[in-house]
């Protein structure tokens, strides 16, 4: 990777050492003109011919979305973000009376406040896998765990509070076995590994484009697998998800985008588009090695710093360094670090309650590089936190 010349593509390493993809990572300036070049045409022939002028590329933007995860162009819906998406994925899927669901530890909190509503209304039972001893969802707790009544398994592939990856394919061999749908929250994994839906086995996989893939906030998507394509009746239609055909009836349309509406933000879709063709063109597999690869460097030197510990649990560790240093607290430790011009992020433990009580966690900072980083600009993070720490 010349990462000499994707900094220079990338103007915002230039303000600073920015670690937090996790978060919201660094645009490339492709991403920031396909945005602004969108909103500079609506500015100049209105928001309804600009679109007309650009129909093409905006239509091949769920090519590129389907190419990058090994899908069908017809089993993507563009959405607002991550949460958006899995919302419309799991609201839509019907779920009897007693049904359970099975999650992780690790879960989102988005996804478990979305469980716990359905849960009341529909008289759900959540249930959750226990983690084997590395502090993985465990493929055997789960398939032991599976009954008749095993309406939904969802999960989260990585976590938004550290370096976990769980073992996402194999929860998809066991939904597939037991015929169970599967609902994988993909949002940090998207853009620092290779993603294959086939590989994974999942029905639905959600996703976002200002984290790892580097576009602009306010983007995402939703992978239908074909199958649901046919069934799967959204909890909420508009008259571009299913056009008003007569006086008393509509005819949902017959692809993912069935779970989109009408009006949407083209210039930020534009974005995602040319973030997506971005990283596909550095190579996935080249990402993975070189973000895992900074992550581990990273977790290496803090080792080092007197009273840290190093929260990331799993097996396999991905591009995101959970810790926490004795006597420092980690919010007043981020501001400290942006008033250097040092950018990492802290994780409250209401992101993931379940892992946080089941490990005691407090709060914890988090560093998230990208492949743009350099091993020097950690190396200067860490001497920033060890003078920040107590002596
Ligand atoms: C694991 C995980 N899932 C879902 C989300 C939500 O993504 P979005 O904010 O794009 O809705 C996040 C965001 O941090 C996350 O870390």
């Amino acid at each position: 990777m010349d990462v000499e010349k994707l900094r220079a593509e990338t103007p915002g390493t230039a303000n600073g050492i920015h670690l937090l993809a996790a978060g919201s990572a660094l645009m490339p300036q492709p991403v920031i003109d396909a945005v602004i070049n969108h909103t500079n045409l609506e500015a100049r022939l209105g928001g309804y011919e600009a679109h007309n002028q650009m129909a093409d590329s905006l239509d091949n933007v769920y090519d590129i979305v389907a190419a990058h995860i090994g899908a069908n162009r017809r089993e993507i819906a563009l959405m607002e973000n991550a949460t958006v998406a899995w919302c419309h994925a799991f609201y839509a899927l019907p779920l009897k009376p007693g049904a359970r669901i099975l999650t992780c530890e690790a879960e989102y909190a988005a996804n478990y406040v979305a469980f716990l509503q359905r849960a009341k209304r529909d008289n759900l039972v959540i249930d959750v896998v226990p983690s084997d001893a590395g502090g993985a969802v465990d493929p055997e707790a789960l398939e032991a765990m599976i009954d008749d009544r095993v309406g939904l398994i969802a999960m989260t592939w990585i976590p938004t509070n550290g370096g976990l990856v769980n073992p996402a394919a194999e929860v998809g061999r066991i939904a597939r076995k037991y015929h169970i749908p599967y609902l994988l929250d993909a949002c940090q994994a998207v853009g620092q590994m290779p993603v294959d839906v086939e590989a994974l086995g999942c029905d639905f996989l959600s996703a976002t484009g200002r984290k790892f893939l580097r576009g602009p906030r306010g983007s995402g998507f939703l992978y239908v697998a074909r199958k649901w394509l046919e069934t799967l009746e959204p909890a909420m239609i508009d008259h571009f998800a299913a056009p008003w055909v007569a006086r008393d009836r509509y005819q949902l349309r017959d692809d993912a985008r069935r779970f989109e509406s009408w009006e949407n933000s083209y210039a930020l879709r534009a974005g995602l588009g040319v973030a997506m063709e971005y990283s596909m063109a550095l190579g996935m597999e080249d990402i993975q090695e070189r973000t895992w690869g900074l992550a581990a460097a990273c977790r290496d030197m803090l080792a080092e710093l007197p009273g840290a510990r190093i929260r990331d649990v799993g097996a396999q560790h991905c591009a995101i360094v959970s810790f926490t240093i004795a006597g420092l607290e980690p919010i007043e430790a981020v501001a400290a670090l942006r008033e250097q011009g040092i950018v990492i992020g802290a994780s409250t433990p209401s992101s993931t309650r379940l892992d946080a009580e089941a490990r005691d966690l407090p709060v914890v900072m988090r560093a998230a590089p990208h492949y743009y980083n350099t091993e020097q600009e950690l190396k200067q993070f860490v001497q920033a936190l060890r003078a920040l720490s107590p002596k």
